[in-house]
């Protein structure tokens, strides 16, 4: 059967991995979420001490960045692929709320960005692949056959979000969650390289009052369709 890309965009915690993670499975094709790329090199900047919260060395991180070794390693316990920070497991350590305080602002960095769409572009060579995060139906694949953008209301994204973390961080609170969400949007969308915005042949789905399964079958009906 014909091979298709399947690019999935959007703002932040849409369920986008989820449903390329479930959609991937259903057609037997690869999944990559390079969302945990761009979380893995903030993970890296945090531990050498290139940001902080009042601090951020652009140029010492820039300087690096060929320190950094990125892979997926795929867990047939868990049925998907972690991540690995030179061949270490960061699957659990980039989904932390710290993490995504920064990571938007590692992501605007253009050298940061051409290092992992390089990655990233390679992953796709034999098709077969749904990638999701903010420029893969503009920059990575701009050929995509299929082209998805997910949105929903911030509110509900955030619950979504802080119902996810809290049980293994009770700290958290709703609004820091919604102040999380929305700020990595606004630096998402604003930025120089690469913003998120929606691609012209995009479909876009909101997803505010759809149930999982529907979404999903709404999905799988456009794949069929394309492939
Ligand atoms: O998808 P996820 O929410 O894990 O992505 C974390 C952050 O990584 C985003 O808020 C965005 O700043 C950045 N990102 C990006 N381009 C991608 C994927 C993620 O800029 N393709």
């Amino acid at each position: 059967m014909k091979k298709i890309t399947i690019a999935i965009d959007g703002h932040s915690s849409t369920g986008k991995s989820t449903l390329a993670k479930q959609l991937a499975k259903e057609l037997n094709y690869i999944y990559v979420d390079t969302g945990a790329m761009y979380r893995a090199v903030t993970l890296y900047a945090m531990q050498q001490g290139f940001i902080s919260h009042d601090y951020f060395n652009e140029k010492e991180l820039v300087a690096n960045l060929q320190h950094i070794y990125l892979s997926f390693k795929f867990n047939e316990h868990l049925g998907f692929a972690e991540m690995f920070l030179n061949d270490e497991n960061v699957e659990k350590a980039i989904r932390s709320i710290e993490v995504s305080g920064f990571v938007s602002k590692i992501a605007a960095v253009s050298e940061v960005r051409s290092k992992l769409v390089q990655q990233q572009k390679r992953y796709g060579i034999d098709k077969g692949v749904v990638m999701d995060g903010r420029d893969i139906g503009t920059v990575v694949f701009p050929d995509a056959e299929l082209k998805i953008f997910m949105t929903a209301s911030a509110e509900i994204r955030a619950k979504r979000r802080y119902l996810e973390l809290l049980p293994s961080n009770p700290s958290v609170s709703f609004d820091e969650v919604l102040k999380n969400v929305t700020n990595r949007d606004a630096i998402d969308s604003t930025r120089k390289d690469s913003p998120l915005i929606i691609a012209p042949n995009a479909i876009v789905i909101d997803n505010s009052n759809l149930t999982k399964e529907e979404q999903f079958s709404k999905i799988l009906d456009l794949a069929t369709q394309a492939i």
